[in-house]
């Protein structure tokens, strides 16, 4: 079974968030599950520049529309997985993050950009193809990768079957109807069963309108995205696709997020040696320059600050946690309003709270392994990664019961902790109110150690691999190629 996994991230060399952890560590456990796959990927700079010997496998031309005439060129990472590196220097060569130019704004051309991804990954499964490798499944990522669906779709030639996998319904790839001839789309695809959406044109509708299957990445969030709440515009469409729908979750790269080998952390530690990681706190502490209190929970965030992620619920009970007290380390970067307000945080309560602002992958796994409780209060959480990193790091979450977060986090109360399967904290309103007593609970659990130590273990030694998840892609291949 040969399988195209196409997408716009893969870490370490781009990362904007959970999908390119998931390109990278799904690519590893299905070559480990003896399935033939390659990764499709734009040759963005840091690609180039790890893979300076990638050679030219294919020239790719007459796209059609005015997709721009590529290369194709194929490397192996370190690790043993196979890329395709989609090069077109006019298209990927740009500094910073792949989708966003330098104001911050979204390229102009983002839909030639990706529109090519699509395209070229129809391409390798189609009769067109003229490599030796020719794909049965066109396995794609988010919208920057949803339009290759509907290429295979409305091309003559058609061959491989097609998956999309939704890692956040929120990103749509919406353009204007300019786009179809552009992208070299046929004009009956503009129709309400085709690519069209409210009079323009969107990829990801076109992925899940025309893809032989589709999946998301937890059960819980398979089933909000069919509401009309959770459905973002796309509700109706994905409730008549429910047959061909079906929630995985994600695993986790288990080697690269381990505590117990961890290199951007001082001291390893793992749940037979807990006592290990409080050497971490005091680093962290340091770093940040917040005042070495062992005395007091240091609570952790590392996230995109956008409204998905719920940390504008964190403002309003500032005040309330520093009497607490709990100390705060937050990591991220995005929405510049909630940047200001959690920067002028730490500085309204120096050494108690520090927010950095960037994107900082060795800081994100130090504050994985110092803090000792993590905070995702999203609003809406198609799987999330950071809750099962912070339970790997014995950092029980307190989360908000959505998506992926309600699939993985159990609440600790008198029943769960009874049984031992309590493992976090867990809220169901957005609130700031209900946050905060969550906060109270949390903290109250941190101080009495037995049982903080029973809630740490029961994270840690929990299997979070991609091993039973794999299964199920495998499932879903399968049955598309009966
Ligand atoms: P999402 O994909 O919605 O951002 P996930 O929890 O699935 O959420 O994945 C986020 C990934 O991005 C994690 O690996 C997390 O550590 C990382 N991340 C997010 N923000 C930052 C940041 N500011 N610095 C470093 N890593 C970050
Ligand atoms: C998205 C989601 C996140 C998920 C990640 C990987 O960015 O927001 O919840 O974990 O994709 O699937």
């Amino acid at each position: 079974l040969r399988v195209l996994f196409a997408t716009p991230e893969i870490a370490p060399w781009v990362k904007t968030g959970g999908l390119g952890d998931v390109a990278a560590s799904f690519a590893l456990a299905l070559r480990d599950e003896g399935v033939d796959l390659r990764v499709l990927v734009p040759c963005y700079p840091a690609l180039q520049k790890n893979f300076p010997d990638a050679h030219v496998v294919a020239k790719l031309k007459n796209l059609g529309g005015e997709l721009p005439d590529s290369v194709l060129r194929a490397a192996t990472t370190a690790a043993g997985v196979p890329l395709l590196l989609l090069d077109n220097a006019a298209c990927y060569q740009r500094p910073g993050n792949p989708y966003l130019g330098p104001d911050d704004r979204d390229w102009a051309d983002n839909d030639i950009r990706f529109g090519l991804l699509g395209r070229v990954a129809a391409w390798l499964g189609s009769d067109a193809c003229t490599l030796d490798w020719r794909c049965d499944i066109v396995h794609c990522n988010d919208w920057q990768a949803g339009l290759a669906p509907a290429y295979l779709h409305y091309l003559p030639q058609r061959r491989a079957r097609s998956v999309i996998t939704v890692h956040n319904l929120a990103f749509q790839g919406i353009f204007e109807k300019q786009a179809l001839a552009r992208l070299g789309l046929p004009d009956h695809a503009w129709h309400i069963n085709g690519v069209e959406y409210y009079g323009r044109l969107s990829f990801l509708k076109a992925g899940l309108q025309h893809a032989d299957a589709i999946t998301t990445v937890s059960p819980s969030y398979a089933r909000e995205i069919q509401t009309e709440e959770g459905g973002m515009g796309l509700g109706g469409l994905l409730r008549r696709r429910a047959d061909s729908l079906v929630g995985i979750l994600n695993g986790i790269d288990t080697r690269f997020w381990n505590p117990a080998s961890d290199a951007f952390i001082d001291v390893h530690y793992d749940s037979e040696r807990i006592e290990a990681k409080a050497a971490n706190k005091l680093a962290l502490h340091r770093e940040l320059g917040l005042n070495t209190r062992d005395d007091v929970p240091l609570l952790g965030v590392v996230s995109r600050l956008t409204r998905q992620k719920g940390l504008d619920l964190l403002p309003p009970i500032a005040d309330a946690l520093a009497k607490i007290p709990v100390q705060l380390a937050i990591l991220g970067n995005g929405e510049p309003v909630l940047e200001q307000q959690l920067v002028k945080l730490a500085q309204c309560h120096p050494g108690m709270f520090a927010t950095t602002i960037g994107f900082d992958e060795r800081m994100a796994h130090r504050i994985e392994a110092g803090a000792d409780i993590f905070l995702m209060p999203s609003r809406f959480e198609p799987c999330g990664l950071n809750q099962m990193y912070s339970l790997r790091y014995g950092t029980p979450p307190i989360v908000r019961a959505t998506g992926g977060l309600a699939d993985t986090v159990v609440d600790c109360n008198a029943a769960t902790a009874r049984d031992g399967s309590a493992n976090g904290f867990v809220f169901k309103e957005v609130s700031s109110v209900q946050f905060l007593a969550t906060v109270r609970r949390a903290v109250n659990a941190w101080r009495n150690p037995a049982m903080w130590q029973r809630l740490q273990r029961q994270g840690m030694t929990a299997d979070f691999s991609w091993q039973k998840s794999v299964r199920n892609y495998a499932d879903v291949y399968e049955e598309l190629m009966r």
